[in-house]
């Protein structure tokens, strides 16, 4: 919903073609502008932004924080045992209270639901810091990534390798408003939402592959991507799914058969000597 001019960010295809591309333009405008070390362009002044995290982060909490600081903002950090949402108060008073003190509300939470009140009873816009469902902003970033590396992320070939979690939901909604070629190759039982799946092919805009077999998969990637294999809130099936992801990691050798130009991406935080 517009919020004062301004809306959510949620879902990566809540946008057009056209905004994301104009989005992944700025970010690499604004990118080269602070690296040249210019501090003048401080769009965030008098600005807070309340950032409430229900689950760990390093790189999502860093770049939120320090990224709006040097965009002239000020970002409050709020951990898990700060807000507690749905468990010391109700989702739907924490948007209301923190649209009254803040600008902007970004949330790393568990259920996705979650996201979705929030955004729903807050009058300021939210953005989505990971939910169990999406990764939308690691998706854009990984899209700014493939563009300064690649040159393009129309058209490439993006295999991803391990379960079918929250950053392979994004990466199906950003084939659902960007052409390019995305495969999940993940293990039987693993596959991503079904319904997510269908939306990215009845989109019509990518070819999509769900297989469960990575060695064919990954040939002629020019990304091949992976993430662990237990997210954050299944950590307790961390033992379990190292068993049933057997040759699901991505090794030399695997990185062999999608060819000399194959660059590896992982989200992070990775498990090496596991998923990769
Ligand atoms: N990629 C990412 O979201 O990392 P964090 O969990 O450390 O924020
Ligand atoms: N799938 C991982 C991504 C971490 C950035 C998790 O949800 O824990």
């Amino acid at each position: 919903k517009a919020k004062a001019g301004l809306t959510d960010f949620l879902h990566i295809d809540d946008f057009d073609k056209a905004t994301i591309l104009r989005i992944l333009d700025r970010a690499q405008e604004v990118k080269a502008l602070l690296k040249s070390g210019d501090r003048s362009y401080l769009p965030f002044k008098g600005k807070t932004m309340a950032m409430i995290f229900a689950k760990p982060s390093m790189r999502t909490r860093v770049s939120f924080e320090t990224g709006f600081f040097l965009l002239g903002g000020h970002a409050i950090y709020l951990g898990p045992d700060d807000i507690q949402m749905g468990k010391r108060e109700e989702t739907r008073d924490v948007a209301r209270v923190l649209s009254r003190y803040n600008d902007i509300i970004m949330a790393r939470v568990f259920g996705h639901q979650d996201i979705l009140d929030l955004a729903k009873y807050s009058s300021v816009p939210v953005i989505n810091g990971l939910t169990d469902f999406n990764h939308p902003c690691q998706i854009m970033a990984d899209a700014l990534t493939m563009i300064e590396h690649i040159g393009r992320l129309e058209g490439t070939k993006v295999v991803y390798v391990g379960d079918g979690n929250n950053i392979v939901h994004s990466w199906l909604l950003l084939a659902a408003v960007i052409p390019f070629h995305f495969v999940c190759a993940c293990p039987k039982g693993f596959e991503p939402d079904e319904k997510t799946v269908e939306k990215a092919k009845r989109a019509g805009i990518s070819k999509i592959e769900i297989t469960n077999d990575p060695k064919e998969a990954v040939k002629g990637a020019d990304v091949v991507y992976s993430d662990v294999w237990a997210s954050m809130g299944q950590k307790e099936e961390a033992a379990y799914r190292r068993q049933v992801f057997q040759g699901f990691q991505v090794d030399e050798a695997l990185m062999k058969l999608a060819g000399p130009d194959a660059f590896f991406m992982h989200c992070l935080p990775a498990e090496r000597g596991v998923e990769l």
